[in-house]
């Protein structure tokens, strides 16, 4: 493995769980935000991770200060010059990754591996913001969230992907402890391409009265043995970048099982992003008794 420094773009809900997870794995991290805020939060959120795991006993309290300094924040994309691969896990936003993938392009090594951890885009939209070379070194990693916790790994190929950057990075992905599935450049890969139109008919049979919220996610858990219900699972995914998710796979495909609800529409309108703002389906003034919202 060639890989050693790990540039990791985005310190919100996923970033910081890669971000982590690589350090933990002993990989020298840099983690770039848009604020020293927002740096200050994500390295925060690391540290009570790493802290849980270390109460816990998965990990001693040295690994957990050992994890912690292999970790850099920092705010300017020139940070990222010399990492051997940079994790993306910025907002689902095309326009948003072109224009920071065209940037990167042009100040990274020309052996720098680029990876997305899109949930929905299309990899090969996002790699031809870049030049012809770094295309070939343009790849999808997609995690999952709590990334620490998280036993999987989507690696995604495009048309023109280097077959030796492909299996540097399903190496990687070993490296990290996750369980590799490879899959090709096809919108929400396998896990979402099943998944979101669950979550997105669970929100439908709510708005339509099948059920109260409770009900709903009680039946898909206690029924089916999932581990959170539709709904909380929703608020834990964050409402704003499932509504991205939705919109982007709708486009693509076209039917209806991919369209945002309107319930959805209206509650990210209304500022309710689920657990990482407060309030979601639930509210979580009380993180550990979260209580259903009056929503209908
Ligand atoms: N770091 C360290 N420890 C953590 C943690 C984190 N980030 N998050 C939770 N924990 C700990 C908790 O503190 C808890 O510890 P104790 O047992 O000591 O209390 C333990 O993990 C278990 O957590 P909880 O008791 O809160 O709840 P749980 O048993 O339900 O486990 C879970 C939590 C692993 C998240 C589980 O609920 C689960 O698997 N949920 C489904 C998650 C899922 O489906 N994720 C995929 C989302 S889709 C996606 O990511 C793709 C996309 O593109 C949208
Ligand atoms: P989030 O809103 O929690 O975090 C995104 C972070 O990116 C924010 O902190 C924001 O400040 C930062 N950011 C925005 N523009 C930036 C820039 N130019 N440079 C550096 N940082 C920037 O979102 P998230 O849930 O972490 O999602 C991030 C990506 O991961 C998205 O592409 C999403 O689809 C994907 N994803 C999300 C989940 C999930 O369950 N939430 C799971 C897998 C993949």
């Amino acid at each position: 493995m060639t890989i050693r420094k790990v540039g990791v773009l985005g310190a919100g809900l996923m970033g910081s769980g890669i971000a982590q997870t690589a350090a933990a794995s002993g990989f020298e991290v840099t983690v770039v935000e848009v604020s020293d805020e927002l740096v200050r939060k994500g390295l925060g959120g690391i540290e009570k991770s790493l802290a849980k795991f270390a109460e816990k006993g998965t990990i001693t309290p040295a690994q957990k200060d050992e994890t912690m300094a292999r970790l850099r924040g920092v705010t300017e994309l020139k940070e990222l010059a010399d990492a051997d691969i940079i994790i993306e896990a910025i907002i689902e936003n095309p326009d948003v990754k072109r224009e920071t993938y065209q940037k990167l392009d042009g100040l990274c090594r020309p052996e720098t591996i680029f990876a997305s951890n899109t949930s929905s885009l299309s990899i090969t939209e996002m790699m031809t913001a870049t030049s012809p070379e770094r295309r070939r070194r343009f790849i999808g990693m997609h995690f999952f969230n709590p990334v620490p916790l998280m036993k999987l790994v989507e690696v995604v190929r495009t048309i023109v992907t280097d077959e030796a950057v492909y299996e540097e990075a399903v190496r990687l992905g070993e490296a990290f402890g996750k369980t590799v599935v490879r899959t090709s450049d096809s919108t929400g890969f396998i896990v979402n391409r099943l998944l979101v139109p669950y979550l997105l008919d669970a929100i439908r049979a709510f708005e339509g009265g099948l059920g109260s919220i409770t009900d709903i996610d009680n039946a898909m858990k206690l029924g089916c043995g999932h581990p959170m219900g539709p709904l909380t699972l929703s608020d834990f995914v964050g409402l704003d970048t499932m509504y991205h998710i939705a919109n982007i796979m709708f486009d693509e495909f076209r039917e209806q099982r991919f369209a945002p609800p309107p319930l959805l529409r209206r509650m990210v309108l209304a500022g309710m992003y689920g657990r990482k703002s407060g309030r979601g389906f639930y509210d979580y003034g009380d993180p550990k008794n979260p209580q259903p919202v009056k929503l209908i």
